[in-house]
């Protein structure tokens, strides 16, 4: 079951830059390396990119072939997709924080299992921390399962508001204090791969009305 609605208010954005932050966290995950311990098809890790303290961030599932090519998350066909939703909501890019649930690529652009999401969640879970969005809308299933901790379908997620919090104590031993147990605001839709599979008017309707909701919340509706 999804958590309740956290509240309305837009928090007021924690000062100072957390770039070097998430600096430490890439360095962290690379010195870790997570995924050594399942199998990857990845020449590069893809961490995420965007503002530090972007108001909105979005979660995807893994890095495919064209990220993993150019070390950047979501810039192949469901990427121009992202884009163009990003557009639509009057936001650039270079604006909001794209990340995933894994860094590197699976073999077969297999989808994540619930281990493999696991071993690298307190790295997604960091850079959440270090960014502080208003919202998060996560991409499809394995970024809305690992942040809700639910088994549900997408189509009883999406469209409402859940809420994630930064686990305490934190596994890694790396964010400062003050950023553990914040709770976000977490907007399920689907992944933008999903809809270019389906591309109907129904789930084109069904995300933009997801947007629409988080643009609300930023009050850029
Ligand atoms: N799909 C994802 O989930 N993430 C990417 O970075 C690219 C495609």
């Amino acid at each position: 079951m999804p958590t309740p609605t956290p509240a309305r208010q837009p928090r007021p954005k924690r000062a100072g830059a957390p770039q070097s932050l998430l600096d430490a966290i890439r360095e962290r995950y690379e010195r870790d390396a997570p995924h050594a311990h399942f199998p990857t098809d990845h020449t590069t890790i893809v961490f995420g990119e965007g503002a530090p303290d972007a108001r909105l961030m979005f979660i995807g599932e893994a890095p495919g072939a064209d990220e993993d090519r150019l070390g950047r998350p979501f810039v192949g066909r469901a990427g121009q997709l992202l884009d163009k939703m990003i557009t639509a909501m009057g936001l650039k890019r270079e604006e909001v924080y794209i990340a995933n649930v894994l860094k590197t690529r699976p073999p077969n652009n297999d989808t994540p299992t619930p281990e493999q999401a696991r071993r690298c969640a307190p790295y997604l879970f960091a850079q959440i921390a270090a960014v502080q969005p208003e919202a998060i809308v996560t991409l499809g299933l394995p970024a809305t399962r690992l942040l809700l901790e639910t088994d549900a379908a997408m189509a009883r997620l999406r469209g409402t508001w859940a809420s994630f919090t930064i686990p305490e104590p934190d596994p890694l031993d790396l964010l400062p204090p003050d950023l553990l147990g914040q709770t976000f605001a977490v907007m399920p839709t689907y992944h933008p791969a999903y809809l270019l599979r389906s591309y109907t008017q129904e789930n084109r309707q069904k995300v933009w009305s997801d947007l629409r909701l988080v643009m609300d919340r930023l009050g850029i509706a």
